[in-house]
């Protein structure tokens, strides 16, 4: 295969899915020119942990080989509460360059990890409400966990560049593709199997991200124990809604019950950001992850919260040529959400 140099792929390794998405950029804005997901088997991927790398470098090559990308630089994501921590903080002003040098220092009484165990980024966004201090956002990922994933791809045969994180993938695909409205909040809320991926933005800017280890693992488990089935059979019943043998309004009322356990993890959150922001309104949700595609999740959360919730259009501001299946992309869309945000990095992006 002949890689070309320009351009990156965003990879995102889910508990579920792998998905790949490859953009071009042009003047007249970005293209879509590959998009592949695949299934993984459970027991793979488990809270963000590779299990069974193995099986996941052939899970990802054969991902890769049928999605035929033409590129061979990524950005992956790593996420979970467990492995990564985003912190807002306030420190005394200084330089970029000397924050830099002192992020070690300045940052190790806000993550609960040891700080040689970590990886560490930063962002200064702008001064404190406290005279002489900034505000900084402080990223802090585990090195095991990030070497886990960078060993995969690589061992996939691809080049992993920048590694991002979930909730910051979220932004960018966000930013592409809405009008940032000033003085509002949006919950970017991605929903995967086994995790809640958040991130509010106040006017587009981040104030607020947190990770939870809920997700539509939670449904499917429900359904097995109502039902005495399968994973399988409970995984085919939630996604279409029929099973043999078992009926439609016995099916509804399981993934009526168990998406209100979801939406009280989601209302937990939303409960904290009110707390920790003198009890700012959230004027709307935009739902992404496979779990948000669960027969009225979207109208029953915006029922039990009061704000308005939609699916969200990864693709909105990106041309999709015609060769393209516009009804399975439909479909998947808010899947691909994260790996769109991974796909608009550039490398040295910060
Ligand atoms: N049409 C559908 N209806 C309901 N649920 C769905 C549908 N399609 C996928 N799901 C569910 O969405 C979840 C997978 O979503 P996604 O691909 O976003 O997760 P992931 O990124 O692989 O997992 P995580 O990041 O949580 O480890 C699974 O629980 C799956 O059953
Ligand atoms: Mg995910």
């Amino acid at each position: 295969m002949i890689f070309r140099k320009k351009g990156i792929i965003g990879l995102d390794i889910g508990s579920k899915h792998i998905k790949v998405v490859q953009l071009k950029e042009s003047k007249s804005g970005y293209q879509l020119e590959r998009l592949g997901i695949t299934t993984l088997e459970p027991e793979l991927v488990v809270d963000g942990s590779i299990l069974d790398s193995s099986r996941l470098v052939e899970a990802l090559k054969g991902l890769i080989a049928n999605t035929a990308v033409t590129v061979q630089d990524v950005t992956l994501s790593v996420s979970g509460h467990s492995s990564v921590i985003i912190k807002r903080v306030s420190l005394t002003q200084m330089t970029e360059e000397e924050l830099g040098e002192s992020i070690k220092f300045e940052a190790q009484q806000y993550i609960p990890f040891d700080i040689e165990d970590v990886n560490l980024d930063f962002q200064i966004l702008g001064p404190a409400e406290k005279e002489d201090m900034m505000d900084v956002l402080i990223v802090a990922a585990k090195k095991d966990k990030i070497n886990e994933y960078v060993t995969v791809v690589k061992e996939a045969g691809l080049n992993p560049v920048t590694v991002d994180v979930d909730a910051f993938a979220l932004e960018n695909m966000y930013e592409l593709n809405y009008e940032i409205k000033e003085g509002e909040n949006v919950a970017l809320v991605n929903i995967g199997a086994g995790m809640i991926n958040m991130n509010i933005l106040k006017g587009g800017a981040s104030v607020f991200t947190r990770d939870s280890a809920v997700g539509g693992n939670l449904i499917t488990e429900a359904l097995q124990k109502e039902f005495t089935i399968s994973y399988a059979n409970a995984e085919k019943l939630k996604q279409e809604g029929t099973l043999e043998g078992i009926s439609q309004e016995d099916a509804a009322a399981v993934l009526i019950s168990a998406s209100e356990d979801i939406i009280a993890e989601i209302s937990r959150s939303f409960d904290y950001f009110r707390d920790t922001t003198n009890y700012e309104n959230i004027n709307e949700i935009i739902l992404s992850g496979g779990a948000a595609l669960t027969k009225g999740f979207a109208s029953l959360l915006s029922e039990r919260s009061g704000i308005d919730a939609r699916l969200v259009e990864p693709f909105k501001n990106i041309n999709v040529p015609d060769t393209f299946d516009k009804e399975y992309l439909k479909k998947v869309e808010p899947i691909a959400a994260v790996a769109v945000g991974l796909a608009l990095r550039r490398a040295g992006d910060k």
